[in-house]
């Protein structure tokens, strides 16, 4: 078990990992006047511990602002109070409208995440960010706004499908290649027993993994410029790959792909060591997270999602750039350039 946590605006932030989430839950309601928990419908009986349940759909069909009006419909007429406490179960389209509809349900309540699957244990469940589809409008709703504590219990992971177990590794590997070299060596050298799930390489795995994102979110919470684009890295081409395909390409898959991509061009621009997309393409690719991608469908989505990118500043794209394993700077490219190196490099992954 290993604890840590982290500063915000919303005061300290709880994170346990590698426990048992009900006896964790049972030891924070008593801090609080009720609760209401929100349970992903694959795992309708996943929290006894005396809250009334609500099964949430999950991915994008759940995420949406309908739900959040159901969620708050039901919480009021269960009459929660401002010192209730909502309690997200799930992946991470579940923790985003939970954390979403407690922020501002009676302007805000404290909310505890719970993630059932590598990617939100390793990405979702910490950092505040919640938002919802609305007006046929993806993510168009949302708040930065942290979780009073994270939850982690591995033993979700049995049966998570060894597709989707995989995919959190590739922000796993995102950490690594950004600002973790010996996260990243060792998720390569113990290959074996995190595909395995040993307990205890996967606790050291999202130790580290948190506790960079942590770091991270401390200096730049609110995503204003500052470091938290690092997070970032590989995604503006993988949102564009999700896109372009319908997001019939698990987002795990197509941030493996983001990064390869982005690695090489950012060779072509003289900041990344050519070892750079060789490591991430080694390391990827034996975790199988690396999908024939026909990025020529995908251009024009890319070219979409670059203009309309947060990152974008005038024709200019501020970048996360990797320049050596474990180190990256901000980078400022040209729209018109970075499209054209996309379309150069990255036709063909790996
Ligand atoms: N998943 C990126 C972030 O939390 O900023």
């Amino acid at each position: 078990m290993r604890e840590f946590t982290y500063k915000s605006r919303d005061g300290e932030v709880r994170v346990l990992i590698n426990v048992n989430h009900e006896e964790c839950l049972r030891g924070l309601l008593s801090n609080y006047t009720g609760c209401a928990a929100f349970v992903s419908r694959s795992i309708p009986g996943a929290v006894k511990v005396g809250c009334p349940v609500m099964v949430i759909d999950d991915g994008e069909s759940g995420k949406d602002i309908n739900t959040v009006l159901n969620i708050i419909k039901w919480v009021h007429g269960l009459g929660l109070d401002r010192d209730g406490v909502f309690i997200g179960v799930g992946g991470g389209s579940v923790l985003d409208v939970v954390g979403f509809s407690a922020s501002i349900y009676l302007r805000g309540v404290d909310y505890v995440n719970v993630p059932t699957t590598t990617l939100s244990m390793v990405d979702a469940a910490l950092g505040g960010k919640t938002g919802v589809n609305a007006l046929g409008i993806k993510n168009v709703i949302g708040v930065i706004r942290q979780p009073r504590a994270v939850i982690i219990d591995f033993s979700f992971l049995d049966t998570l499908p060894m597709q989707n177990y995989v995919d959190g590794f590739a922000e796993v590997i995102k950490y690594g290649v950004t600002m973790d070299e010996e996260l990243l060596e060792y998720v390569i050298g113990n290959k074996d027993a995190l595909l395995s799930r040993d307990g205890e390489a996967l606790e050291w795995v999202v130790y580290r993994s948190l506790i960079n994102k942590a770091r991270v979110v401390e200096r730049d919470e609110l995503d204003r410029g500052g470091e938290r684009v690092v997070l970032n890295y590989g995604h503006t081409v993988g949102h564009a790959i999700e896109s372009a395909t319908g997001f019939s390409i698990s987002h795990g898959r197509a941030v493996a792909a983001g990064m390869i991509c982005e690695a090489r061009v950012g060779v072509r621009l003289g900041y990344t060591s050519p070892d750079v997309p060789k490591t991430l393409t080694h390391s990827l690719g034996s975790y199988g997270l690396i999908t024939r991608i026909d990025i020529a469908g995908a251009i024009g989505s890319i070219i979409n999602a670059v203009t309309r990118d947060k990152k974008r500043s005038g024709n200019y794209l501020k970048l996360p750039v990797v320049t050596d394993v474990g180190r990256w700077e901000l980078v400022k490219v040209g729209i018109g350039e970075f499209t054209r190196l996309v379309i150069e490099e990255c036709r063909s992954i790996p």
